[in-house]
């Protein structure tokens, strides 16, 4: 398969950790869209939102998502919000299949909650925040060609589905 795997989905969904683990059980690079803004800037995307806004951070985003949808082979791994640019999934799919990970929004908080780098989050009502966003983007995380819910769902069990639905579509 030449094509990229492409997560989306809210923080908490596990796109980083599940990317991962689907990478190293297919044998197929990772690259993580917020890491690779890190890099380049030197700050952490928590800094970048504080130092220049959050529209600067989403040109940053949409570069870099121009930037590895040119990749061969890999597992990308998006910030939650890359699908509210239709630029962004417009080139990320030109190469990849879109794969969105979703769960209540209690259990993505409790994902996330002892983590300080979401900057979105860092507010005093962190699950109706992540309620309306998902409310707000489900259009465009609907817009995928694999959904999988893990709500109920390890890591593992989580990678093991992606994959089993990825064989499933390209056996069609
Ligand atoms: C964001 C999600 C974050 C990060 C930024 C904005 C969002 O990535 O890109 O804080 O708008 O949902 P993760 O989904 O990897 O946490």
């Amino acid at each position: 398969m030449k094509r990229n795997i492409v997560l989306t989905g809210l923080m908490g969904s596990g796109k980083t950790s599940v990317g991962k683990l689907v990478a190293k059980k297919l044998r197929l690079k990772f690259v993580d869209i917020d890491s690779e803004i890190e890099k380049d800037a030197g700050l952490k995307i928590r800094e970048i939102f504080e130092k220049f806004g959050e529209e600067y951070f989403r040109k940053l985003e949409s570069s870099k998502c121009k930037e590895v949808s040119k990749l061969q082979e890999y597992v990308i791994s998006t910030g939650g919000g890359v699908v509210l640019n239709p630029d962004n999934i417009k080139n990320l799919r030109r190469n990849g299949l879109i794969i969105n990970l979703r769960a209540n929004p209690k259990i993505l908080w409790q994902r996330v909650k002892d983590k300080k780098d979401r900057p979105l989050l860092n507010v005093n009502n962190p699950v109706e925040i992540l309620s309306h966003l998902l409310e707000r983007r489900k259009e465009f995380y609907d817009d995928a060609d694999i959904i999988i819910d893990n709500t109920d769902l390890s890591l593992e069990e989580t990678a093991d589905r992606v994959i089993k639905e990825i064989e499933k579509l390209s056996k069609l």
